[in-house]
């Protein structure tokens, strides 16, 4: 068998045509949904990212506002910043770029930022509002992995989910995203004694945690559907996942490719989340 691969890229496409499409709905009853993105210092990855993040609310017709700071930056000068966000009726999604320079207390940070605002999802009052099932942000990558799902038209109720990975970003959110919707779950991490005899029971798949070859074929029961959330570079600097994608490939029924799988998926669920964001205001 050789597995159907799930298109970021194009699932992104229609996913962000929508939201463009619900954006100028917003726009014709005077309100224009707007992301705030805050990047400290100079990290190369997060140049990029913030940028793309930018362009796509250029690309769907949201305002978006891109506040750039030296790394000597304080603390107490940030939080400032994210208050007058917090207090700015314009931005509906703040955003602070991760990582931080290390003298700041990046969850203090995000602390900071109004739940109402938190299109990251990363505030505890939004990781509590997922476990508890009540409205608030996801977490955009573990997000766009149940909208891949979705895309696919795959049924969770009663399957296994394994998730390898248990960051407060992805791994964690990812399992009660899954537990939600009637799957069993496991996690599995660096302490997990032997991750393979665990992921052969698996019919669902999310690789999370930033390493090469993570997962190879002979760990995937034929047929499962596997995600792969990693972003790693191989040795000879080609962009690759978590997952050994030419082996696994032949055993899985679905595979998302890196690049072009997860990765478009998390910044279009930033969308989705900033609309929704401005939608709620115009509702309250
Ligand atoms: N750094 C890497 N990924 C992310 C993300 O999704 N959000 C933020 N704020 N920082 C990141």
């Amino acid at each position: 068998m050789t597995a159907q691969l799930i298109d970021g890229n194009a699932l992104s496409r229609q996913l962000r045509t929508q939201v463009a499409e619900r954006v100028s709905a917003l726009k014709a009853q005077g309100l224009t949904p707007g992301l705030a993105v805050i990047l400290v210092g100079e990290n190369p990855a997060s140049q990029v990212y913030v940028r793309n993040k930018v362009k796509a609310c250029e690309d769907t017709g949201m305002h978006s506002v891109l506040e750039k700071y030296e790394a000597s930056m304080t603390e107490s000068e940030l939080l400032a910043r994210v208050e007058a966000l917090n207090n700015d009726p314009s931005i509906h999604g703040i955003l602070v770029q991760l990582p931080l320079p290390a003298h700041m207390d990046a969850q203090k940070v995000i602390e900071a930022i109004s739940p109402a605002k938190d299109v990251d999802g990363f505030h505890i009052a939004s990781a509590g509002a997922l476990m508890t099932g009540m409205a608030g942000f996801w977490p955009c990558t573990p997000y766009g992995c149940m909208k891949m799902l979705e895309s696919i038209g795959y049924s969770l109720k009663g399957k296994h989910a394994v998730v390898i990975g248990r960051s407060n970003i992805v791994g964690k959110p990812m399992a009660l995203m899954l537990l939600q919707q009637n799957a069993t779950v496991t996690i599995c991490h660096s302490a997990t004694p032997d991750l393979k005899a665990m992921t052969l029971q698996a019919d669902v798949i999310v690789a999370a945690v930033g390493k090469r070859n993570v997962l190879t074929a002979d760990m995937v029961k034929p047929g499962a559907v596997v995600l792969d959330v990693g972003m790693n570079r191989d040795e000879a600097g080609k962009l690759c996942g978590d997952v050994d994608f030419d082996g696994v490939r032949q055993v899985a029924s679905y595979i998302t490719p890196v690049p072009g799988g997860v990765g478009p998926m998390t910044i279009t669920m930033l969308m989705v989340n900033t609309l929704e964001s401005a939608e709620r205001a115009l509702a309250a």
